[in-house]
């Protein structure tokens, strides 16, 4: 897992004025909270006073108050009351947390979690549909009890659906195209392959019935980042689903997914339980395979698998991990984890890079990749 990306922190709806949330993502915890004027705001959990969890405190006006002494943080991450010291004391300059660049799209709370200054940042992905009346969205979130990068290369395998989801007519590629390397293209922080599918199987969906115009008969998957998927399915212009993932590493073997599921046919209302159950019983064969694969994470080289034509967007997407490893970005997550228990670790901010003095230590990184 990497730090310098978009992750998704919690829905909209789960973050209020009332009560601070905690979560775990990257194997650290997170508060997330809206101050008075609305806005989302995201740090890291461990108080710096004595440990206190700022999660399990409250909201008081645009600050967060530690359960343990009541220390309350802006959300720019700096202490702003220490009621033990009395109002107008002189607060210590190492009061403070990271505190994390918010977006809050799609309904979902986004939070860079890395130092890297704003144009140097790679960018969420941009859902072009989302909000236009020609598209309709149902959002879900899943835990997965599998490592984000397995779940990534599972919707990034086009040769899966045919044994994976026969039940539900996925598009599937004709045995041609399983014996040729898909073709890829490389895209800005990702690959992605969008090709016409071979096969049969979507003639005898169930839906096949109700299309209307020119088939296109085209899907395909690519990533952004080491955790945004997109997957289209485009039967005609006019009968597509665009499926979007946004994945959350809780820790080595647990994911939070944030789907938002895009379509553009079967808008109205009547359709809406039959789409979500057909999208989670999609998800849940996936999930059934994603959550016993051996080893629980992406081998560290490609000779510990055996990879064939079909799964080219799979070493592409292992290509890109390279890369980032390459930069610094990837988490030391033994090293993490040996150090846990006594000592508490944040995510570097991007405060980091104008100030020092800070509590906690930053996560291992990786520095000798390979
Ligand atoms: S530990 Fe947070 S206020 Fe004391
Ligand atoms: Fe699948």
């Amino acid at each position: 897992m990497y730090i310098n990306f978009w992750y998704p922190m919690a829905l909209s709806t789960e973050v209020t004025q009332e009560k601070p949330l905690r979560v775990t993502v990257l194997c650290l915890p997170f508060v997330i909270f809206r101050d008075t004027a609305g806005a989302a705001k995201v740090l890291s959990d461990t108080c710096v006073h004595r440990g206190g969890a700022l999660g399990l405190g409250k909201v008081r006006g645009d600050h967060v108050a530690c359960p343990y002494h009541g220390w309350e943080f802006g959300g720019d991450g700096g202490c702003k009351r220490i009621p033990s010291l009395g109002e107008g004391a002189q607060l210590p300059a190492r009061a403070k947390v990271d505190s994390y660049p918010v977006l809050e799209k799609y309904g979902i709370v986004f939070a860079f979690l890395g130092d890297l200054p704003e144009t140097e940042r790679p960018p969420l992905y941009a859902i072009d549909e989302f909000g236009t009346p020609e598209w309709r969205a149902q959002t879900f979130v899943f835990d997965v009890n599998a490592y984000y990068e397995r779940s990534i290369e599972n919707g990034l395998d086009p040769i899966h659906n045919q044994f994976v989801h026969a039940a539900q007519g996925q598009p599937s590629l004709s045995p041609e195209q399983q014996r040729t390397a898909l073709p890829m293209e490389e895209i800005p922080w990702g690959s992605k392959h969008y090709i016409k599918f071979g096969g049969t199987k979507s003639e005898d969906t169930a839906l096949a019935n109700v299309r209307q115009g020119p088939r296109i008969g085209a899907a395909g998957s690519w990533h952004q980042g080491p955790n945004q998927l997109v997957t289209y399915i485009d039967l005609t212009a006019t009968n597509s689903f665009h499926q979007y993932m946004f994945e959350a590493p809780v820790d080595e073997s647990h994911t939070r997914v944030y789907l938002v599921s895009m379509r553009n046919w079967l808008l109205e209302d009547a359709h809406e339980g039959r789409m979500a159950d057909i999208t989670r019983k999609v998800v849940q064969e996936d999930m059934v395979i994603v959550e016993n694969l051996n080893p629980i994470r992406t081998p560290d080289s490609n000779t510990r698998e055996v990879l064939v034509p079909g799964d080219t967007a799979i070493a592409h997407y292992r290509d890109w991990l390279k890369k980032w490893d390459a930069l610094g970005w990837k988490i030391d997550v033994k090293a993490l984890r040996a150090k846990m228990g006594d000592v508490a670790m944040a995510i570097p901010s991007p405060a980091r890079r104008d100030s020092g003095n800070w509590v906690h230590e930053t996560v291992p990184l990786v520095s000798n990749p390979g």
